[in-house]
């Protein structure tokens, strides 16, 4: 456990499965206090269960779609309450549909960008208030390979990660001389079962999602003049599904 973490405020959005799981997981081991969102209450309770069994800081849950700039609010006055402070927001809420262009409907289009780009807006501006007042913050984007490249199919993922990464550049050099930083990671293939896959049993080469939380510790633990503003992440050996 590093003393720079212990005690420290966290939020993860998309807390319940995956990556942002994982992530709070590495931040709750290393003795942070985590509030965690999802849209589910299931998916909250189960994942609360397991981290249960995680020695450490105290996490929380609060059912939040970062979608609406309304359920972003109500989960920022749930974590003022459950975690007296903010320290940390992880955007890493995000969906994947993946189809052409031309067969995207409206809302599919819609509900992509608001979940990954609009949310991580929502919930930024959030935590910038809060960290104004504190002083200090981070926020950490979990943003995708799919920002820098990219394919077929991936029209709504690929602009709302291209404009995810946009944003976080945008919003650190904004917001780096009140001592708020921001930094965002663009993972490869992560062994999850996201956008309908099922997360294979220990992938032999894919990203696992601790990896990304180790990766998201990294970035936490750099000394104040030090601010690491993206990592690329990708595997080692990739393979075609
Ligand atoms: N897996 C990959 O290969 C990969 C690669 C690069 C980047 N990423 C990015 O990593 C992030 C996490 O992906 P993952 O693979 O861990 O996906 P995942 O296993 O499907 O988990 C997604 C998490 O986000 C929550 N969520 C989804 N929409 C939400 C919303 N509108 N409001 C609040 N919570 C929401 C889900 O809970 P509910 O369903 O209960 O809302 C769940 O906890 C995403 O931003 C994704 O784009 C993934």
């Amino acid at each position: 456990m590093s003393g720079l973490i212990r005690n420290k405020k966290a939020i993860v959005t998309g807390g319940s499965k995956g990556i942002g799981f994982a992530v709070a997981k590495a931040l709750l081991a290393e003795g942070a206090d985590v509030v965690l969102c999802g849209r589910k209450q299931k998916g909250l309770d189960r994942a609360l269960a397991e981290l249960k069994g995680v020695s450490g800081g105290k996490a929380s849950g609060f059912v939040a779609d970062v979608s609406r700039s309304q359920d972003a609010a109500e989960l920022f006055n749930f974590a003022d309450k459950e975690l007296g402070g903010l320290d940390y927001l992880i955007n890493n809420a995000g969906i994947g549909v993946f189809r052409a262009a031309g067969e995207l409907s409206v809302e599919e289009w819609d509900r992509v960008i608001a979940t990954n780009l609009s949310g991580a807006f929502y919930c930024s501006r959030e935590a910038i208030e809060r960290f104004r007042v504190r002083k200090s913050g981070w926020i950490v984007n979990i943003s995708s390979l799919a920002g820098r490249n990219p394919f077929a199919g991936g029209s709504a993922y690929n602009a709302s990660k291209f404009g995810l990464n946009g944003f976080s550049e945008a919003m650190m050099l904004d917001h780096r001389n009140d001592n708020i930083r921001v930094s965002y990671v663009m993972p490869g293939s992560v062994d999850t079962g996201f956008s309908g896959h099922e997360p294979e049993k220990k992938s032999e080469w894919k990203i696992a999602p601790e990896d990304i939380g180790e990766i998201v510790l990294d970035i936490l633990k750099m000394p104040t003049r030090t601010l690491i503003s993206r990592i690329e992440v990708r595997p080692s050996r990739p393979q075609k599904d």
